[in-house]
C-alpha cells in the first residue's frame, strides 16, 4: 500500500479527474489536501478518498508539509508520494520532499521548469535548441537584448502560464510601451526572448526514473499567442496519427536530453516547440506536469485508453505499458466573439450530424456562462478518425461554422 497525498487548491474539472483516477489505483491510501470545503467534492469520490485535509494556502510549502505530516501521524506510517498536477505547485512541492525526504522532483528540479529564464539558460549550456533569451532587470537590459536580436522580440513573466502577459514587440514603439506598462526591476524581472518563426507543437511524454518511455506530438492550429491575441480565431488542436513522422524527427532527437537536463524523474511532462521553416527545433517551454487544454482527454481518444488512470499508475507505482495509436483526434475550442456573456450558439447542431460518429466528446458553452479569456474559448469539441486527414478536415469545418455570441 502506497500512501498518498495529493495538493489541488481548487476543485477544478481536470484537477478531479487526477484526483478520481488516483482514488481507483491499486494499491493506494490517498489523502487530498485543498482550499475548498470537503462538501464540495463529488459523491463518488469522497467515498474513495482515505482522508481529506482542508489548507488555508495549498501552495504554502510549510502549509503542506504540516498536512503531510498530519497525514503521517494518522496513519501511523510515512507518506511515499506527495503530488499535485498545478504549473504553480511545481515549487512548492519539491520544497516539501527535499524537507521530509519524500522520493520525487526536489526543489531545484522544480525550479528549472517554473523558471523560464533558468530554464533556456540550462537548455542552452546543454547545447539543446531554444530562442536567445535575456533575463532583464532593467529598461537598459532589455534595449541592449533587443539590440543585439532585432525585432520582433517576446517578452513574458519569468513564471508565467495561459500565455498571461506575454507579448511581442515588434517596434521600437511597442518596446517603450512595454517598459512603460511593466517596467522590469531586479524584483520583477521579466524574460525577453529571440521570436520564433514556425509552427508551434507540444510533446507529451512519461519517464520512469528519468527515461521517457512514451510520448505523444500535437500540432497547434496556430500558435497560443497568436489565438489569445487574435478574439476571432477559434483554436484547433490536432494529434495527428503519425506521430513517427519525419517531421518529428528534430524534436525526437532533442526532447530526451532536454527532460534529463532539466532534472524530470517520473511522470508526465509538457514540452512546447517550435518548427522553424527550415526543420529545425527550438525547444520553447517544459512543465514537469501533465498537460492541460484537455490534451489529457485528446491523447486519451488517439490511444483508445484514460490517459489519467495510466498517470496515476506511473507516478504512484511508477509503471506504465507503452500503447499502440489507432487514431487521430483533434480539438476544436469554441470561444465566444464579441463583449458580455454567451447569448447563443449558432452552426452547431448542423456540423455535429454532419460529422456523425466522429464527435467523441464535446462541452456546449452554456448561455449566461461568462467568457474564459484563454485560448480554451468557452467550449469545445473532440474528434477522432483512423485518418489525420479526416480529422484536421473536420476541425476546420467545426471552426469554420460555428458561432460563439457573446451580447
Ligand atoms: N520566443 C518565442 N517566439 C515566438 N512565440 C513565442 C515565444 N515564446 C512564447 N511564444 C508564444 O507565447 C505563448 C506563451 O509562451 P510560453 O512560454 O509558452 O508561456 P506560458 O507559460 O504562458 O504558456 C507560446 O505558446 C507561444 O505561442
Ligand atoms: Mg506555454
Amino acid at each position: 500500500m502506497r500512501s498518498v497525498v495529493f495538493v489541488a487548491p481548487f476543485f477544478a474539472e481536470t484537477t478531479l479527474r487526477f484526483v478520481s483516477a488516483l482514488s481507483r489505483t491499486e494499491d493506494v491510501h490517498l489523502v487530498l489536501a485543498s482550499q475548498e470545503p470537503e462538501r464540495k467534492l463529488p459523491d463518488g469520490l469522497r467515498g474513495r478518498l482515505g482522508g481529506y485535509v482542508r489548507v488555508r494556502d495549498a501552495l504554502d510549502p510549510s502549509t503542506i508539509a504540516g498536512a503531510v505530516r498530519d497525514v503521517a501521524k494518522g496513519t501511523s506510517r510515512p507518506v511515499d508520494r506527495l503530488l499535485g498536477t498545478l504549473e504553480e505547485l511545481q515549487v512548492p512541492l519539491g520544497e516539501v520532499r527535499d524537507a521530509l525526504g519524500i522520493e520525487g522532483m526536489g526543489a531545484e528540479a522544480g525550479r528549472n521548469f517554473r523558471d523560464k529564464a533558468r530554464m533556456k539558460q540550462l537548455l542552452r549550456e546543454h547545447g539543446l535548441p531554444c530562442a536567445r533569451h535575456a533575463l532583464v532587470e532593467t529598461p537598459e537590459q532589455a534595449q541592449l537584448f533587443v539590440g543585439h536580436v532585432g525585432f520582433p522580440v517576446i517578452v513574458k513573466p519569468r513564471a508565467g502560464s495561459g500565455s498571461r502577459g506575454t507579448y511581442r514587440l515588434s517596434t521600437p514603439d511597442d518596446l517603450v510601451g512595454c517598459l512603460r506598462s511593466m517596467p522590469p526591476t531586479p524584483e520583477r524581472p521579466l524574460v525577453f526572448e529571440e521570436f520564433v518563426v514556425g509552427e508551434e507543437h507540444s510533446f507529451d511524454s512519461i519517464t520512469l526514473d528519468g527515461r521517457p518511455v512514451w510520448y505523444s506530438i500535437n500540432d497547434y492550429l496556430p500558435g497560443a499567442l497568436e489565438v489569445l491575441r487574435e478574439p476571432w480565431i477559434q483554436w484547433c488542436v490536432l494529434l495527428p496519427r503519425e506521430v513517427d513522422d519525419p517531421r518529428y524527427d528534430g524534436i525526437r532527437r532533442v526532447a530526451g536530453d532536454a527532460l534529463a537536463a532539466l532534472g524530470m524523474d517520473t511522470g508526465m511532462s509538457h514540452m512546447e516547440w517550435f518548427r522553424r521553416p527550415d526543420g529545425d527545433v527550438a525547444i520553447s517551454e517544459v512543465g514537469a506536469r501533465p498537460p492541460g487544454a484537455r490534451f489529457m482527454h485528446l491523447i486519451s481518444w488517439a490511444h483508445d485508453f484514460d490517459l489519467f488512470r495510466a498517470w496515476a499508475d506511473v507516478v504512484v507505482h511508477g509503471r506504465f505499458t507503452p500503447r499502440p495509436r489507432p487514431y487521430a483526434a483533434g480539438a476544436a475550442y469554441l470561444r465566444g466573439q464579441g463583449s458580455g456573456r454567451v447569448s447563443g450558439i449558432r452552426g452547431l447542431e448542423a456540423v455535429l450530424a454532419e460529422l456523425g460518429p466522429i464527435v467523441v466528446e464535446k462541452r456546449v458553452p452554456a448561455p449566461g456562462q461568462p467568457p474564459s479569456g484563454t485560448y480554451e474559448g468557452e467550449g469545445y469539441v473532440i474528434v477522432r478518425h483512423p485518418e489525420t486527414r479526416v480529422v484536421r478536415n473536420a476541425l476546420a469545418r467545426i471552426v469554420s461554422t460555428v458561432r460563439v455570441d457573446l451580447a
